[in-house]
């Protein structure tokens, strides 16, 4: 399998997943999908039983997406911001590309990846993050695509009124909440334009490695 597109998401079909699912869409060759979306995926411990064998000794759902990972020659990485961050279930999945990375080198080395990055507000603060621990593992950052997503507060049932969430963040106080104002990526035809070129573009440069 040549690219392997994964959503950190924990609400499957939303916009992490469809963004990631644009990428993919047009590389141009063999692809799959995976979410996170109801997974166990714990954080790196820092045991050092990788150190020998590059393979994380963790029990959990990480295990089976391992050698999905080592046959990738590429990766497209998605992850929504929680609080400003990436959010847990995707910063301990790429915690554990720890295992990857012992003696002299990354096993994960020379392979391409593209980032894409969901929040309410400040959708590429993800991006940024997932493309710093990209250099850790030696990962060759072809680009990244940022999208708003819809806020939970817009469906939670208490998003008009609430003084704390993010619809009145975004619409500010007395606001009614209807579909033209709840973020969608349907709404950003210029974001779904960069992730299909950036699936573009990392086709042509697995197609120039083949
Ligand atoms: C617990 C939680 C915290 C969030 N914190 C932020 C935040 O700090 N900044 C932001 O821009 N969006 C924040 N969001 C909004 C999500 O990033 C946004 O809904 C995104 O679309 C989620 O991705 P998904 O649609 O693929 O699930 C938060 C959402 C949740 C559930």
């Amino acid at each position: 399998m040549r690219v392997l597109g994964i959503s950190g998401s924990p609400r499957r079909g939303k916009t992490t997943d469809r963004l990631v699912h644009e990428v993919l869409d047009s590389v141009g060759c063999e692809s799959e999908f995976v979410s996170l979306a109801g997974k166990k995926i714990a954080p790196c411990t820092a045991c050092l039983a990788c150190v020998k064998d590059n393979t994380c000794k963790i029990k959990d759902d990480m295990g089976p997406l391992r050698d999905k990972i080592l046959a990738a020659d590429a990766l497209v990485i998605g992850a929504p911001n929680y609080f400003s961050a990436l959010n847990a279930l995707s910063h301990c999945f790429l915690e554990r590309f720890c295992q990857f990375r012992h003696r002299d080198c990354s096993a994960l080395a020379g392979k391409y990846a593209v980032i894409v990055s969901t929040g309410g507000l400040e959708p590429e603060v993800p991006a940024a993050m997932i493309e710093k621990m990209l250099l850790y593992y030696q990962i060759k950052h072809v680009g990244s695509v940022a999208a708003q997503g819809a806020a939970s507060c817009f469906t939670c049932g208490y998003g008009e009124t609430c003084s704390t969430g993010a619809v009145r963040m975004l619409c500010g106080e007395g606001v009614k909440i209807t579909d033209d104002i709840i973020p969608d990526l349907s709404k950003q035809p210029d974001t779904i334009d960069v992730a299909r070129g950036l699936g573009k573009k990392l086709g042509e440069v697995l197609g120039a490695v083949v």
